[in-house]
């Protein structure tokens, strides 16, 4: 079968916590989620008014908490099931576009690739937002996740030989980015946050999965000690040496390129495809939305910003910039990873 399913835009998502498209599953979920949610701590919010925190992570009151409780209650993993993980505005779009292209490479040409016509986020979701269409779909399931590592259920990560391909980011990067992305989907009834109370609160690790150096440790001592199941990657690497990262992906995910594909070209027409470039200038990136809720709707351009290493600098004040560094060196130190600032 085809495993190229468009994923359901985020109206079926909302309507499916919302009990519009319901099941015994779905409706647990919701009536633990009312239980909990006036009880726990709640932070400010930089798309919504207010962050909530869940097991020590910051997540949006609504759809993000209700989805990492539907997957930590009921989500029945495969082991051919491959992840791909990031905290939001590390390179999700990309490695989604990557990943796709690298996976399904024999499948499609590339001059009517669907990555020409379908945004990256079309063509594999969301796992914690869909929770009625996963069963349908064929293996190996693409599924992408914001969840930290250590919140993921033993059925993922232990019981299960299941893979996951994680992106990170120099926060410096991360923090201008989201701050914004996450101003232009604020509704217009709230003020908007200013870069120095983003700075604030993603230092305090009060932003949409947060603490960010805690997503990132996760999944990177995971990957230390599970190398086979966890391939941790960088967004500088990635933008450094795109093509020897594609073929390490290749590798990781069981379909390594052979020397033939090398000949011809395959890894860097897949880097072209994916590139910045490219896919910032298709009509499709440029023109089309991704409705969040009812109230939310995202152009899916603002995806594909501006894709620069280090463009974080440009906004923060040295005083920023020496600040973050210094919580990045204390949070990793001893950990064996580092971002080139
Ligand atoms: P900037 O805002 O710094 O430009 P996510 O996909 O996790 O939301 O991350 C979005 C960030 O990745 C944005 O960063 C965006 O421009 C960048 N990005 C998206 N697609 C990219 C691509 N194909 N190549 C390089 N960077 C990309």
């Amino acid at each position: 079968m085809d495993s190229f399913l468009p994923s359901p835009d985020c109206d079926t998502i909302s309507k499916t916590y919302n009990g519009q498209i319901d099941s015994h599953l779905v409706q647990k979920t919701n009536e633990r989620y009312r239980e909990i949610l006036p009880n726990l701590p709640r932070g400010k919010g930089w798309m919504t008014e207010h962050l909530v925190q869940y097991q020590g992570v910051w997540l949006t009151p609504n759809a993000a908490l209700k989805g990492l409780m539907w997957v930590q209650g009921h989500f029945k993993p495969r082991s051919t099931d491959i992840f791909l993980a990031s905290f939001p505005k590390t390179g999700t779009t990309w490695l989604k576009a990557l990943t796709f292209a690298t996976i399904n490479r024999t499948r499609y040409g590339f001059a009517d690739h669907p990555l020409l016509t379908t945004v990256p986020h079309g063509c594999l979701p969301f796992l914690e937002a869909c929770p009625n269409d996963l069963d349908g779909f064929p293996s190996p399931r693409l599924l992408s996740t914001h969840i930290p590592y250590t919140l993921l259920p033993n059925s993922m990560t232990v019981n299960q030989s299941c893979r996951f391909v994680y992106i990170c980011r120099d926060p410096k990067d991360v923090l201008v980015s989201k701050w914004l992305f996450m101003n232009k989907l604020r509704p217009k009834e709230l003020a908007p946050i200013s870069l120095e109370e983003a700075f604030e609160l993603f230092c305090q690790g009060i932003s949409h999965y947060g603490p960010y150096w805690d997503h990132v440790l996760g999944y990177w001592k995971a990957s230390l000690e599970t190398p086979e199941q966890v391939l941790f990657l960088k967004y500088e690497e990635l933008r450094g040496e795109p093509s020897v990262v594609v073929k390490r992906l290749g590798e990781f995910l069981g379909h390594p390129f052979s020397l033939e594909e090398e000949s011809k070209g395959v890894v860097e027409e897949i880097v072209k495809l994916c590139s910045f470039e490219n896919l910032s200038n298709l009509g499709v990136n440029k023109s089309s939305v991704l409705k969040l809720s009812t109230q939310i709707i995202v152009d899916n351009r603002h995806f594909l910003r501006k894709g620069k290493v280090g463009d974080g600098k440009s906004y923060l004040t040295d005083e920023m910039i020496k600040r973050i560094n210094e919580i990045t060196s204390e949070k990793l130190l001893g950990s064996g990873l580092v971002f080139d600032s």
